[in-house]
């Protein structure tokens, strides 16, 4: 090999070596003794040149010189970018001791219920609107067909302040929604709530609803129990089953509620379903043609579905949690768990 390609290869395997360093992999003295040391690599490349004839010596030294310099130049600047990095480190950090924790935090349960809800009839073409949480007494009540004084109105026990209500359903956003936008609509309105009632294990003065509406020309309510079977299926589970029996809304006609059966005991009867074996899930039912008056839609032309559910309740019996209020304490040993 002629000495050319061999101070050739030796740089190489340097750099390679040098590279190494950078990566962590052994320390720059050492490399320093490989290379350039009284035995080191270059040493032994000098040492050869009593070989070389004696007119071509002159043009060797001066590449082994040349080599020598490169060396120790890249390994000077080698040491300079480590001790540059060490200067802000304290001599006495311990890098073996624990960090500061740093804890993860996680989506609310109710939170997580109401994704799972709209994603579910998503699927089924519904968008997503919102509306006030402090309204007035008409889209509350009057334009959903409560007349004033109605005794449906005590079903809602209403926190009032002058003119201003604090929404007792979320029903409220799909009279902003017709009034603003013509027919077809399909809108799902998810939102908190306020009743004024007294605070136990069952009920919270606050809680969260998710309704929805479906208006076109030839909704029905077949198109209701099987839009809403389909929910509870996508919800509880393939095996659960849904029943519709008669209710009263001011703002639906028919109305019922759904009942999906028992999750815990599959219909056998259970202290959770009072051992009825269905769980009441939801209200709905057909969009009464007098609330269509009151958005100037044509009930003659229009018809349409509608059901509300409460969120709360339904995260209670899919995650088991036996006091509503725990959802609204913000303690973390609680929230953890989801
Ligand atoms: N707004 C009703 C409630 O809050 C729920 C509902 C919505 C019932 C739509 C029927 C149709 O109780």
């Amino acid at each position: 090999m002629s000495l050319n390609s061999a101070i050739e290869e030796l740089r190489e395997q340097f750099d390679r070596d040098i590279q190494n360093v950078r990566n962590g992999g052994v320390d720059t003295e050492q490399i320093r003794v490989k290379y350039l040391g009284r035995k080191g690599l270059v040493a032994g490349l000098f040492s050869g040149m009593g070989n070389i004839p004696a007119a071509d010596r002159p043009a060797a030294g001066q590449a082994l010189n040349a080599l020598k310099t490169y060396l120790a130049e890249e390994l000077n600047k080698l040491q300079r970018d480590f001790s540059a990095g060490k200067e802000d480190v304290p001599a006495d950090l311990d890098y073996t001791l624990p960090g500061d924790p740093f804890p993860k935090g996680s989506i609310h349960p109710i939170t997580q219920i109401m994704e799972e809800i709209k994603d579910i009839f998503h699927h089924l073409g519904f968008s997503v609107a919102y509306g006030p949480e402090i309204d007035t007494d008409f889209y509350n009540f009057e334009a959903l067909n409560f007349p004033p004084n109605h005794p449906a109105r005590d079903m809602q026990d209403t926190f009032y302040s002058g003119d201003a209500v604090l929404r007792t359903h979320t029903s409220n956003t799909q009279i902003h929604h017709m009034m603003d936008s013509d027919p077809p609509v399909k809108i799902l309105a998810p939102g908190r709530v306020f009743r004024h009632e007294d605070i136990s294990v069952r009920s919270y003065c606050l809680f969260h609803q998710v309704e929805g509406l479906f208006v076109d020309k030839t909704v029905t309510m077949a198109n209701l129990k099987g839009d809403l079977d389909y929910f509870a299926r996508s919800l509880f589970g393939k095996a659960v089953k849904t029943r519709f029996r008669p209710s009263f809304f001011p703002f639906t006609e028919p109305s019922a509620e759904m009942d999906v059966s028992c999750i815990f005991c599959g219909g056998k009867g259970c202290n959770i379903c009072k051992y009825a074996g269905w769980l009441e899930i939801l209200g709905c039912g057909m969009v009464d043609p007098e609330v269509f008056k009151s958005v100037k839609y044509d009930p003659s032309v229009w018809q349409g579905y509608a059901f509300g559910m409460g969120v709360e309740r339904i995260a209670m019996l899919k995650f088991g949690v036996e006091d509503i209020r725990l959802f609204f304490e913000g303690d973390v040993r609680f929230l953890r768990q989801f």
